[in-house]
């Protein structure tokens, strides 16, 4: 008699410490999401400049729908990202963040380009949209015509 009260107690304390266990570990808060990785870019790539454009040759560089691409001269102010939107429109902009230089990644899901640093983000028209907003990229006007993008300096229309 004796051995089954003092089963039922060790029981009992088992089940309680269970239920205490278990309400701990209900207040105890879901760990944070990872960050969410930069969807895939395409590689740098060096290309011609003609008529103070950058001439971008997609059959050599190809830049799929929703995906970006840097692209260098030597003789150009720095770093282009440009980003199909659609199959059809291309937009550019300065390929490094103005703060801290590191390279801009296109977020498709947001339709901004972001700094791989902090939460800044800048449309493609420059402008800054999330987190800071002391400074802008430039914009470059694309031109495109068949397998061929040319990104033209600021106020090259
Ligand atoms: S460090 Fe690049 S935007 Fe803040």
């Amino acid at each position: 008699m004796a051995d089954e009260a003092g089963a039922s107690r060790r029981d009992l304390f088992r089940l309680l410490g269970r239920v205490v266990a278990d309400a701990a570990g209900a207040r105890i808060p879901a760990p944070a999401a990872p960050p969410r990785p930069a969807p895939p870019q395409e590689p740098e790539a060096e290309v011609p400049l003609e008529r103070a454009r950058l001439v971008v040759d997609l059959a050599l560089h190809p830049v799929p729908a929703q995906r970006a691409r840097r692209f260098v001269n030597p003789a150009w102010p720095g770093p282009v990202l440009l980003v199909r939107v659609t199959m059809d429109h291309f937009a550019a902009v300065d390929g490094d963040c103005p703060h801290c230089g590191l390279a801009l990644s296109w977020d498709p899901g947001r339709e901004v380009v972001h700094c791989p640093r902090d939460a800044t983000a800048f449309r493609m028209d420059g402008l800054p949209s999330e987190g800071r907003r002391d400074e802008s990229l430039r914009s470059y006007p694309c031109h495109a015509a068949g397998p061929r993008v040319e990104i033209g300096l600021p106020g090259d229309g």
